[in-house]
């Protein structure tokens, strides 16, 4: 079987001096590709910053024999993304995958959570991918060729206790991954999202201390890999990945129930169909579930 190889190939990693970044950057290295380590280098809350991070990666990469640049951006800023695409214009001469992953967490219950907590962690995630996916949509537009993975959650798809902002960043990650492939397809960029599980610093405190053995960060960077390779045709998909498990996750409609001039009372009586999930339908585009309604009524 043919190595999936990244020679001649450059890629941007955010968030890459920890955690699945780090692990994201070391594997496309390691496999050829020029890699940006990008991380602003702060706290898990996303305060302070330091340089040490995203140079420790370089490093790495340089000692196992491949090369790599250090920028410490801050994704949340146009300027701080705008610099992170031109590091790689300006170190390596082209762009062609990108891996939004920088995060941070700002947990609170929602009674408690402060517009500055929702706001950060937005910023961050979704903020952040969209900057960064936006510098590099010209380069990419431009070749005809391109990757963008973005970073979004279990907590996003499913909900998560105490996680408001960070569950509304990472579905809104699903609403941008979607979309950007969609616009992304003439021009041969495919653009797909990962919801993993991983012990890092971010889930080190709340995953059993038996996840940390299986969990790595690795067994998610292989998917990244390959949904980062040329041959990899999907688009606006979204993946569940950790501890060697793999899974297409997709938003799903069930069959419904429908009547004209239906009353309050008949949504009430008729609930049990509406909550039917079999046979559901997944529609790749908007048209097709309107078009599910409009067949309904016909
Ligand atoms: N670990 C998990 O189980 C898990 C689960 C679901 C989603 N995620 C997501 O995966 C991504 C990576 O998380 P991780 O677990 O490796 O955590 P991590 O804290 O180890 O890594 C996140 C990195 O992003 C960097 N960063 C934060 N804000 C930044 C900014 N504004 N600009 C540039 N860099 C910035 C941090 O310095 C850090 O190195 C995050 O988006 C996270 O939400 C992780």
């Amino acid at each position: 079987m043919s190595e999936l190889r990244f020679d001649g190939k450059v890629a941007v990693i955010t968030g890459s001096g920890h955690g699945l970044g780090r692990s994201h950057a070391l594997s496309l290295a390691e496999r050829g590709a020029k890699v940006v380590v990008n991380d602003l280098g702060g706290m898990l809350d996303g305060t302070g910053a330091s340089a040490g991070p995203a140079a420790d990666v370089v490093e790495l990469i340089k000692k196992n024999g491949g090369e790599a640049v250090a920028s410490t951006d801050n994704v949340a800023t146009p300027e701080g993304a705008k610099a992170i695409v031109q590091a790689a214009i300006d170190a390596f001469g082209r762009l062609d995958i990108v891996v939004n992953n920088a995060g941070i967490l700002r947990d609170r219950s929602f009674g408690k959570m402060s517009v500055e907590e929702f706001d950060q962690v937005l910023a961050v995630h979704v903020r952040g991918s969209f900057l960064v996916s936006r510098e590099a949509f010209p380069y990419l537009k431009e070749q005809g060729y391109g990757r963008i993975i973005n970073t979004s959650s279990p907590a996003g798809l499913f909900g998560s206790f105490g996680q408001a902002n960070y569950s509304t960043a990472k579905m809104g990650l699903v609403g941008l991954t979607k979309t950007l492939g969609i616009e992304g397809a003439r021009a041969g960029i495919k653009v797909n999202a990962i919801a993993p599980i991983a012990w890092t610093r971010m889930t080190e405190s709340i995953l059993p201390a038996e996840f940390e053995a299986k969990f790595t960060a690795e067994a998610v960077s292989s998917l990244v890999t390959f949904l980062a390779h040329e041959s990899c045709e999907a688009s606006g998909e979204t993946f569940s990945v950790g501890a060697g498990r793999v899974a297409r996750v997709f938003v799903a409609e069930g069959p419904g129930w429908s009547q004209d001039d239906h009353t309050v009372e008949d949504i009430r009586d008729n609930w049990e169909a509406i909550m039917a999930e079999q046979p559901y339908l997944s529609p790749i585009v908007l048209g097709q579930q309107a078009a599910a309604s409009m067949k309904a009524m016909l």
